[in-house]
């Protein structure tokens, strides 16, 4: 939702169904008076929107919006259906969802819910109709949250039978299904559509043995097929909601960042108005500031729009441990999320739950609902964005892009191969490589334009067809840059092994050919115009119409081609044949980049440089995520720090600091300006 007439808008979800009604006047006029402008309501109160089938009861909610909306509040709508009520249960068994071990989880969480459930459906029509006949013309509800945070693989009849027809209508003959899963191997032919089960579960456990993996190109389709289950499902919400309200309300869902695994993002932020996402940065295992920062460019790339945060952690949670931000870390990440393209943030929660599973969740305001630290920062943050009304019009500024895709990563679930390959974490190292640069990266889907780019980075991208390896062709043929990782093009749509030169479809824009593959247990070093190490996972390269950028000194492939490179015209595609250390990727993208002119800093570990366009000027936020200081400094003039007001080329940013700066016009442009602003006049 474009907010510019807004800034960037801070917000909370609020549960109105958790709290006494005396309370809510209150907690709304707390809500006005730190600065807040958005509230989150209803995703999970279905039980309290319709007590029993058919019957609803809004009026409270309606009370809670006009509340709310009274103090200068826009509500977000959720609708509920993340929490099946006990009577649908109760009526409908089989809505809930069935485990890979065969195991229901019943009643008493959430989520129990399965998206191919007749029952479910059915009653997912009547909760979101009644509710967008009730809120779709009221002016005090400014978007829709469809559902919450949509995901989990089922094994239910329902959907047994849904993956069936998925599979008829996308094979329409049994026989192309045989051959594009190859059933020839291990006697696994179909005759009828009705034959076909579910796959096992994973691929075999780490160190396990093969002898129940399941099918590959059956494991690809069911994992497709669940992720088309819940875009199907997220647009019949959108569908019914679409005709019941005005346009002015948008509809989102809340994604849940890169690294959520089962559901194709591309195609269900494509039902979207705007895409949102939820962001936790303290449960992040490493708490390495570049995961949240790809996850948040991964999510503006989606739509490549500014996107909202519709839940950003304000306090510590975590259920076997409290996992705690530091002081200053919720300003900190929230200007990360900022600088990465949000022009909405709502913080999860207001007030920490009194009750239920989110006990240690905490909120802006204590469970006893008191007024304290949280709530006092979260009203210094309020001010200084008040002041920095120009971030409305900033944009994240990327001459990069990261690639990945979805097909590739279910492959990958399936047939991991080597721990180095893996797509989430390989995506994550070339992104951190690029980041520590101080470059702006875009993160986006396959199949997205890339003609903006003057360098597209596909770290990860085993499944590869004719149409992948002509865009990607077209891109270096058009002058662009292109690198390549390993692994690439080893599988077609279907998974099978493509009866091609590899890396297949790309071979010749590479100009290689891989003719050997080893998982290695110590790294080796290669050298050359690039050096380091390769470690994991190396692949002999043939180079037939490009150079070598880096040999292997030893191992195997000793003298063998690693990284090569082919020219063409402006352009050129780069292929890493192995996992690359940190070293080899910096010292590769430093000579790519240095090439295209690309603007490189020497960067501290902890601090992060997000660039910006904004009004025609750049701009860069700072941000230290260390708890030490650390002294930066920009060569070209003079800059100022828009939040802390500092002049300098030098700056010394305080540990969980963060600064904004704008170049400081020099006397001579400033009176250029003005003469041209005289002549113009
Ligand atoms: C999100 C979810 C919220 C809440 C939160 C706690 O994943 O959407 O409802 O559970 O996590 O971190």
């Amino acid at each position: 939702m474009a907010a510019s007439d807004h800034g960037i808008r801070l917000g909370v979800a609020y549960y109105p169904e958790q709290w006494p009604r005396e309370r809510w006047a209150l907690d709304a006029q707390l809500m006005a008076d730190v600065g807040l402008s958005l509230v989150r309501m209803g995703e999970f109160a279905w039980a309290q929107l319709e007590p029993e089938p058919g019957r609803f009861e809004a009026a409270w909610l309606d009370d809670a919006i006009d509340l709310f909306a009274r103090r200068g509040l826009d509500v977000v709508l959720g609708t509920p259906t993340a929490a099946p009520p006990l009577w649908l249960v109760r009526e409908h068994p089989d809505v809930v969802p069935l485990a890979a071990d065969r195991h229901r989880v019943g009643f008493g969480n959430r989520r129990h819910c399965c998206p191919n459930a007749p029952a479910f459906l059915a009653a997912t029509d009547r909760i979101v109709s009644a509710l967008g006949e009730r809120f779709g013309h009221d002016d005090r509800v400014c978007a829709w949250q469809i559902d919450n945070e949509l995901g989990g693989r089922c094994y239910c009849d329902h959907c047994r039978s849904a993956f069936r027809l998925w599979l008829e209508r996308k094979y329409e003959q049994i026989e192309l299904l045989n051959e594009s899963w190859g059933t020839a191997f291990w006697s696994q032919r179909y005759d009828d559509w009705d034959d076909i089960g579910l796959p096992a579960p994973d691929p075999v456990p780490p160190g396990g043995f093969a002898r129940r993996a399941p099918n590959p190109g059956l494991a690809l389709d069911f994992r497709r097929f669940t992720s088309d289950s819940y875009v199907r499902y997220e647009r019949r919400q959108s569908e019914l909601l679409r005709a019941l309200i005005r346009p002015e309300q948008q509809i989102t869902h809340n994604l849940m960042g890169f690294y959520f695994p089962e559901v194709d993002y591309a195609s269900l932020s494509a039902e979207l108005d705007f895409v949102s996402w939820d962001n936790y940065p303290s449960l992040d295992p490493t708490r390495s500031w570049t995961r949240p920062a790809l996850s948040a460019d991964a999510m503006r790339g989606l739509k490549r729009r500014r996107v909202w945060v519709m839940e950003q952690q304000v306090g510590p949670l975590g259920w076997e441990y409290v996992h705690t931000p530091r002081r200053g870390q919720m300003r900190l990440h929230s200007y990360q999320a900022i600088g990465h393209g949000a022009e909405a943030l709502l913080f999860f929660r207001w007030r920490t739950a009194r009750f239920g599973t989110e006990q240690n969740w905490y909120g802006v305001l204590d469970a006893n609902g008191t007024v304290g630290r949280r709530y006092e920062e979260l009203g210094r943050l309020c001010d200084e964005l008040r002041r920095l009304d120009l971030l409305e019009d900033a944009e994240a500024e990327a001459e990069v892009a990261v690639l990945y895709d979805y097909d590739s990563r279910f492959v990958l679930q399936v047939q991991p191969t080597n721990a180095a390959l893996a797509h989430e974490a390989t995506i994550h190292r070339w992104y951190a490589a690029l980041r520590r640069l101080g470059l702006g990266v875009d993160v986006v889907p396959r199949g997205s334009d890339l003609s903006a780019y003057r360098l597209v980075v596909v770290p990860s991208m085993p499944v590869v067809d004719g149409t992948v390896g002509a865009d990607l062709t077209a891109y270096v043929d058009a002058g662009g840059t292109l690198v390549i990782g390993p692994h690439a093009g080893v599988r077609d749509p279907s998974s099978a092994a493509p009866l091609r030169r590899l890396p297949a479809w790309l071979d010749q824009v590479l100009g290689i050919e891989v003719t050997d593959v080893a998982s290695i247990d110590d790294p080796v070093d290669v050298h050359g115009l690039v050096s380091g190490a390769i470690d994991g996972w190396s692949e002999e390269l043939a180079v037939l119409d490009a150079t070598a950028l880096a040999r292997y000194v030893d191992g195997d492939f000793a003298g063998g081609a690693a990284i090569s490179e082919r020219r063409h015209g402006d352009g050129s595609a780069v292929y890493v044949g192995g996992a690359g250390d940190d070293a080899v990727l910096e010292s590769l993208l430093r000579t790519v980049c240095g090439r295209l002119g690309l603007p490189l800093f020497e960067l501290p570990n902890d601090v992060e440089l997000i660039p910006l366009r904004c009004r025609g000027e750049r701009l860069f936020f700072v941000l230290n995520h260390g708890d030490r200081e650390q002294r930066i400094g920009l060569s070209d003039g003079t800059w100022r720090d828009l939040i802390g007001g500092a002049v300098n080329d030098r700056f010394i940013v305080p540990k969980f600091e963060v600064l904004l700066l704008r170049p400081e016009e020099t006397g001579r442009q400033r009176r250029a300006e003005e003469e041209e602003a005289v002549v113009a006049g």
